[in-house]
């Protein structure tokens, strides 16, 4: 394998593992680009069509890694190593960030880095200063996950709680569904809870350890629906404000009492929030004013950092380029990947 340049380490990563086609190009542990083309394709279809998702992949992924060396003024020839998303997620997906990383990894002779989408969302708080101390705790929220993370070491993480069912996200995008709005709902009902207030009340899941669930509530809210608008057909349109104020409630008070249980139980007062679902402002705030409450220091990422981007990707990399931990070209995307793959 080629030595490149002996002092620096510069690292390109690639995140394809859902609808989001990322790449991102590190230097010495500092961001210098994070690129991101949306498919916007999907909400035609009110969610994440694989097969259009990974097509989509294959049209973009080489503009967007282009667009990505261009703003970090990087030649290919300069990298030093190519990080991928291996898993988990959706296959087709995948595939087309894995591959794309194996043939330029061996046309360039560099070597590969692979990378835990899970870990790299917790990892994205070191993109940036505020960095959290060692050992803090991670809820990260995504529309596949759902998970509270205590993280010991850059790449030694143990999971207290996830959920049983569906995650925080899909909860948002199920919702919203319901309620006639576009995919990802996330972002809209965030939006419209801004100005609405949250006075209807939903059924609450009742979980003793630090699992989450959100099936009942997304039944709870169905039936809470059929049952008004059996009144008033219009009761959606005349109410949405208000009914996205409650149900962004419902799911936020979910994650809060979770994640302040987690905080007693371990004594741990460095807390963060990551993934899709940290980028909603209500949650955000939960997460500040608790942390006010109760001493925490809060970390709360750029929302860039919070929905899928490759600087995560490229930041996890970095850690693991350190620990020379590199894998060969028999490497393959892996749709669903225990998340505690360094225990
Ligand atoms: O982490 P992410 O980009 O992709 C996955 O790995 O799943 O998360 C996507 C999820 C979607 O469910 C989307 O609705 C949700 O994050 N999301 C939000 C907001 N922005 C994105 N949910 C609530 N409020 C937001 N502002
Ligand atoms: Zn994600």
């Amino acid at each position: 394998m080629k030595k490149r340049n002996n002092n620096n380490i510069i690292i390109l990563a690639i995140e394809s593992s859902c609808d989001d086609t990322s790449a991102a190009v590190l230097k010495d542990g500092e961001i210098l680009s994070n690129v991101t083309a949306n498919q916007a394709a999907h909400e035609l279809y009110g969610g994440v069509v694989p097969e259009v998702a990974s097509r989509a992949h294959e049209k973009n992924i080489i503009p967007v890694v282009d667009v990505a060396l261009q703003k970090a003024g990087v030649n290919k020839d300069e990298l030093t190593a190519i990080a991928f998303t291996r898993g988990p997620g959706l296959m087709g997906s995948l595939l087309v960030g894995v591959s794309f990383a194996k043939a330029m990894a061996m046309a360039l002779d560099i070597p590969m880095i692979e990378v835990h989408h899970m870990q790299a969302h917790v990892l994205a708080h070191f993109a940036e200063d505020p960095k959290p101390q060692f050992p803090f705790l991670c809820l990260t929220v995504s529309g596949g996950h759902t998970q509270i993370v205590k993280i010991n070491a850059p790449l030694e993480m143990q999971l207290l709680g996830s959920t049983i069912d569906d995650a925080a996200g899909e909860a948002f995008d199920k919702t919203g569904k319901l309620l006639g709005l576009n995919y990802p709902a996330g972002p809209i009902i965030d939006k419209l809870a801004k100005e609405g207030i949250p006075r209807f009340e939903f059924a609450k899941p009742n979980i003793e350890n630090l699992d989450f669930s959100f099936s009942g509530l997304k039944t709870s809210i169905l039936y809470f629906l059929k049952k008004e608008i059996k009144n008033n057909p219009q009761f959606v349109e005349e109410n949405i404000k208000d009914i996205c104020a409650s149900v962004q409630k419902a799911i936020i008070d979910a994650l809060m009492k979770k994640i302040i249980k987690a905080a007693k139980e371990t004594g741990i007062k460095e807390i963060a929030i990551a993934g899709g679902v940290s980028a909603n402002s209500g949650l955000r705030k939960a997460v500040q004013e608790t942390g006010e409450k109760l001493a925490w220091n809060t970390y709360i990422p750029r929302f860039e950092y919070c929905t899928d981007n490759a600087a995560m990707i490229a930041v996890t990399a970095y850690f693991k380029y350190l620990n020379k931990e590199f894998v060969g070209q028999e490497v393959t995307a892996t749709a669903r990947w225990s998340f505690e793959i360094n225990k």
